[in-house]
Formats: C-alpha cells, structure tokens, sequence
C-alpha cells in the first residue's frame, strides 16, 4: 500500500474489506480509491468512509464473491450510495452492460470474460475450461480459501459439499488444501483452484481484450437501440 501511495497509481482498488482508511491519503495523492462489495451495507460503508467508487459484485462472479446475486445486489446498492456504482458478476457481453446500465450501475466490472484472452497471464487449460463449460460448472465454495469464492467444481469442491464441518476459517483452509490451491491457476490442473463466474456458459472463445472492449460497446449499443435509447455514453 505504501508503495502504491508513493507512486500515486492513478486507481487503487481493495478486493477485500473497507479501504476507507487510506482514502486520505490516496487523494492527496489524486488517487481514486474504489471497493469490491456485496452487498448495500458494505456499499454505504466504503462510501461514508471515503470510497470514490463502489463495485457490486453478484454471487455469480468468479473469485471471492458474496451471497446475492447482480440483478438484486446493483439496484439495492445504488439506491443507498450517491458515488458511482460498478457492476460486476455475470458481465461478459453488450447484453450485461445494457443490463446493468438499466439498473443504474455507471459502468462495469469484469473478470471471467478477461480471463479468457489472449494477454491474460492464465493457463491455457484455465482458458480453455472457460471456453468449454458450461453456466452449470462452477461451485460456490469455502473449499480452497475458508472465504466464499466461486470456481470450477471438482474433487476439492465436492468433498467440502459434503464435509462441511472440516472446514477451518480464512486463511487457514488455504493451508488445508495447499497444493491443490496453487495447482489450478498455476498448472492447470482441473482438480485445483480455478476461479471463473457462471457467465463462462457464454464464452466460447479467446480472443483479444482489445475486441472484448469494443465488441461489448459495439452489443451494448445496439441492444440499447433496439429498445429506442441512446447510446451516448458509451461513446
Ligand atoms: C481467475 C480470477 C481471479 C480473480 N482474482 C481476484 C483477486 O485476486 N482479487 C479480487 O479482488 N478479485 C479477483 N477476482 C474477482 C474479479 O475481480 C471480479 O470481481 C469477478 O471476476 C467479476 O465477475 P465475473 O467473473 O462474472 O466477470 C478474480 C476473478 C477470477 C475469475
């Protein structure tokens, strides 16, 4: 965090918890401070504390995600905050952005669809499992971290389904499942970690993030036209 203040990275965004506490410091440095949360509570929170932005991220987003889903968490998030609102959890394409601009989110947030392109520093069996599965695949698990995070569903997901009460809390869980923890993003390996949201059932290819961005403005566009809006911001 020290180094990210002294370089003033023009964005810091905190992935876990309230980053409130080095808002202070981040502006004076013309930072933007912004959180991922999960529900409104959190959201009125990181914006009482200092937050520029908030991200909503739905249950249905890979990683660390919490227990309400996008199409209920955007709406209840921007009606207790008056910062702007990201969206994120289940976005891969034009149709989710004009989703989410309908429910009043400024922008979006998306993480499984960037995982499956070409620049992204993942596997190649990370992405092709993406590209291959389908909304079904994934799990919502304490299996690999003791924190809630979704991934594709295997031996380690399945068997803490069913063990529940072996189950020890963040970060401890992690060193319960160590190598099986590195094995997914690091090798591959399909019985490991490998976080990716539902929205993977819409992906089927792997191509630049470059395209990704202009063919979900390109979508969204036409999908707003098609309902007679404009389109203007997405300019
Ligand atoms: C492979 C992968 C790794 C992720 N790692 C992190 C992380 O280290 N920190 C974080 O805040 N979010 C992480 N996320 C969650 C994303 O920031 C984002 O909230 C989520 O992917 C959005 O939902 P989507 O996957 O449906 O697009 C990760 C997501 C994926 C798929």
């Amino acid at each position: 965090v020290q180094v990210a203040l002294e370089e003033a990275v023009p964005v810091f965004v905190a992935g876990m918890g309230n980053p409130g506490w080095l808002a202070e410091d981040a502006h004076a440095q013309g930072m933007k401070v912004m959180a991922l949360i999960g529900n409104a509570k959190q959201a009125y929170d990181c914006q009482n504390s200092g937050c520029d932005y908030v991200i909503g991220v739905g249950h249905e987003a890979g990683g660390h995600t919490g227990r309400v889903g996008t199409m209920a968490l955007i709406p209840a998030v921007v009606d207790s905050v008056d910062i702007p609102v990201l969206a994120g959890g289940g976005i891969a394409d034009g149709r989710g952005l004009a989703a989410v601009l309908m429910l009043g989110a400024q922008g979006v947030w998306v993480g499984t669809r960037f995982v499956a392109t070409k620049e992204a520093n993942t596997h190649p069996r990370h992405k092709q499992r993406i590209v291959e599965s389908q909304e079904t695949a994934t799990a919502w698990t304490r299996g690999f971290t003791g924190k809630t995070a979704r991934c594709f569903r295997n031996q380690i997901t399945d068997y803490y389904e069913r063990h529940p009460e072996e189950l020890q809390p963040f970060p401890s869980q992690l060193y319960s499942v160590k190598e099986s923890f590195r094995a997914g993003m690091r090798d591959g390996d399909y019985e490991g970690f490998m976080p990716a949201g539902q929205i993977s059932g819409i992906i089927h290819d792997v191509p630049s993030a470059r395209d990704v961005v202009a063919q979900i403005v390109i979508e969204a566009r036409s999908v707003l036209a098609r309902f007679g809006l404009s389109a203007q911001a997405l300019t």
